[in-house]
């Protein structure tokens, strides 16, 4: 006879953790908010952690627990800044920038953006999905469960609606989490000379579409001499913001706009790249709780030496996070470690400020603090056991993962 009583909730617990950053500490200094517990345990159930402490506190004898034999753990990391779903190359981009040619001027003379938005229009949506899919694969070996992907290589109602359709598709297959962005990335060649038409089309057809039919939940500008001016993206934000949508924007990367001042006056959730903030910007970032999005692959690899102000928004406590801004043109990096040692070495982030950055920060980014980016009471069980017993080891190396095993949702899924 077929038992009748509910089946047990699925309990995990485990041990054998040197330390377990929980990502939950409090206090002033990045050391402290790591939240650090030496010889931790961790109880799962149902894909949730139910309880974490050190190990000597855990309130049951379960003789099944699974044992990581003294290696880290810490929360499944965060990408909040990914291009992820997009169809060809720009290796000619990237040999004519080693020839000299700026980023800029491969965008003015077609190029850039352009050359993706054609191959990306070209490819159908199986290719799209399963490009998408091989990406974020990549992505899980490399122990990241959250991704935020965006839009922005479609530049026609249609193909951006289609570009969120296939992040859909994506998200409903799991087994990371993903956060849908419509990004208003360029003004298509179509509207080059009627730039308010597009404008007025993206307000008043491409968002409210991308809303009814709830295929994205935030909404990003690209705001730079090459695309959007300030005064185009701040209506297009308010309408954003009027129609429900946490916004963001790409700002202050390339040039000081003074963009990210008032995208931060308006609420937004996070500001991208921030090379060339001002102290304003800066200023309005702190009042408004905005995020800093800091993406090092991106700069190295234009061979752009401007560094986001990091020291002035440590001191105005604006909270950093790390993304691989995964994408054709300006950061095919498919390593989130990679960036988060690159934000020590090059951009000036203190370790533990970068591994915050790569998780409870980058959870912050998106909207996402009280279900990823932190292991605590309630959260979804999403973290990487590390090939290190010490986590002052995690971001010491180039081009080499410590991850040993990814958990989602309180199952091994590598490893
Ligand atoms: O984040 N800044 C604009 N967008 C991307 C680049 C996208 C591309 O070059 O295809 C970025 O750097
Ligand atoms: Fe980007």
């Amino acid at each position: 006879m077929a038992p009748t009583s509910a089946p047990r909730p699925e309990t995990r617990v485990v041990v054998g953790i040197s330390t377990v950053l929980t990502m939950d500490g409090t206090g002033a200094s990045a050391e402290e908010r790591l939240g650090a517990i030496d010889d931790g345990a961790l109880v799962i159930e149902d894909g949730l952690v139910t309880w974490i402490g050190p190990r000597d506190a855990l309130p049951t004898t379960d003789k099944s627990a699974v044992d990581l034999g003294g290696r880290v753990v810490l929360p499944g990391l965060v990408d909040p800044h990914t291009h992820l779903v997009f169809a060809g190359d720009r290796a000619k981009d990237f040999e004519a920038r080693s020839r000299g040619e700026s980023y800029a001027s491969i965008a003015a003379r077609g190029g850039g953006i352009r050359t993706t938005v054609h191959a990306t229009r070209a490819a159908s949506r199986e290719t799209l999905h399963a490009l998408g899919r091989e990406r974020l694969a990549r992505l899980l070996e490399a122990g990241v469960t959250t991704v935020e992907i965006k839009s922005g290589y479609g530049l026609s109602i249609d193909d951006e609606l289609r570009q969120l359709e296939v992040i859909s598709s994506l998200a409903a297959e799991g087994p990371q989490r993903l956060v849908p962005t419509l990004l208003l990335h360029i003004i298509p060649d179509e509207y080059r000379d009627s730039r308010a038409t597009w404008v007025d089309l993206v307000r008043q057809e491409l968002l409210p579409r991308a809303r009814a039919q709830n295929l994205a939940s935030h909404v990003d500008i690209f705001c730079e001499t090459s695309a959007f001016t300030a005064k185009e993206a701040q209506a297009i934000l308010s309408t954003a913001v009027g129609l429900g949508f946490e916004i963001k924007a790409h700002t202050e990367q390339l040039s000081a706009s003074g963009f990210g001042a008032t995208a931060a006056s308006m609420g937004a959730l996070s500001l991208e790249h921030l090379e060339h903030a001002s102290d304003e910007v800066i200023a309005a970032m702190a009042a408004s709780g905005t995020v800093a999005v800091l993406l090092p692959t991106a700069s190295i690899f234009l061979g752009d030496s401007a560094k986001p102000p990091v020291a002035a928004l440590r001191e105005a406590r604006v909270s950093m996070a790390i993304g691989t801004d995964l994408n054709p043109g300006s950061s095919p990096n498919f390593d989130p470690w990679l960036s988060g040692t690159l934000a020590c070495t090059w951009y000036g982030l203190t370790p533990a400020e970068s591994l915050l950055g790569m998780t409870a920060h980058a959870a912050m980014a998106l909207g996402l603090a009280e279900t990823a980016g932190r292991l605590r009471v309630g959260a979804p069980a999403d973290f990487v056991v590390a090939h290190a017993s010490r986590w002052e080891a995690l971001l010491y190396g180039l081009g080499h993962r410590p991850v040993a095993e990814v958990w989602c949702a309180g199952r091994k899924i590598r490893g």
